[in-house]
């Protein structure tokens, strides 16, 4: 099957982007959005589970229902930015394991500089959902789904609320095989490797730490 990059017009999505977007938003409000955009981008980037049938017996009759066939998930945050979406993911997945892999940005080079990797034991058996509100030049998202990758799991697919075109295009030429779906697409990086307009820095205002 082709890859897909699915950025996500809902209209749900884009009404809370716009208040996550807003520099006046507090922290409190930031990080709900940020769980409640993720659990709708998890609904969708779970669109292509596969489904067996099963027959249920109701109160006046037999209904002929669908159920997910034991596919198994796993999320990875990407710290920190990244935990903010794990609350909402497993709103709607509660089974998935969970695995985190620490990263931050230098901030001369903005290159991804590696500090933790807990994955679950049985990743290989797992279709993974790597999870990043940003995706700028894209290094960061690289540099997890490589880390990833060498566990053998089954499928990955990174999900991000806002996405620089650099960051899409470095990510989607470097890792091929890997869906990618997102809120919104930007307009560039600035100078200092920052999406513009973007939300500013993710981790700081999800953690109030500036
Ligand atoms: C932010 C963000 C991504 C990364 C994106 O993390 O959450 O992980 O930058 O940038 P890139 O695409 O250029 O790699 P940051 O390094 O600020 O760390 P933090 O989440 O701990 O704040
Ligand atoms: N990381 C962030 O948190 N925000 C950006 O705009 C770029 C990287």
């Amino acid at each position: 099957m082709e890859r897909q990059v699915v950025i996500l017009d809902h209209p749900l999505i884009q009404h809370k982007l716009r208040f996550l977007r807003d520099e006046n938003t507090g922290t409190k409000e930031f990080r709900n959005l940020v769980s409640e955009i993720a659990m709708l981008i998890v609904y969708e980037a779970t669109r292509s589970l596969p489904l067996f049938d099963v027959k249920v017996k109701t109160p006046c009759g037999i209904a002929d229902c669908k159920v997910i066939s034991g596919r198994k998930l796993a999320f990875v945050p990407i710290l920190r930015a990244g935990t903010g979406m794990l609350d909402g993911a497993l709103a709607l997945v509660p089974a998935a394991k969970v695995g985190h892999i620490g990263l931050y940005r230098n901030e001369e080079n903005m290159q991804p500089v590696e500090y933790y990797c807990k994955l679950p034991a049985d990743i290989e058996e797992r279709d993974v959902f790597v999870m990043d509100p940003m995706l700028a030049t894209g290094g960061s998202a690289i540099n997890a789904i490589s880390q990833i990758k060498k566990r053998n799991p089954k499928s990955i697919k990174f999900m991000c609320i806002i996405a620089a075109p650099e960051g899409l295009k470095a990510l989607t030429e470097y890792h091929k095989d890997v869906d990618v779906y997102c809120a919104g697409l930007d307009d560039h990086l600035n100078e200092h490797g920052y999406i513009v307009p973007g939300l500013g820095d993710a981790g700081d205002r999800i953690f109030g730490t500036k």
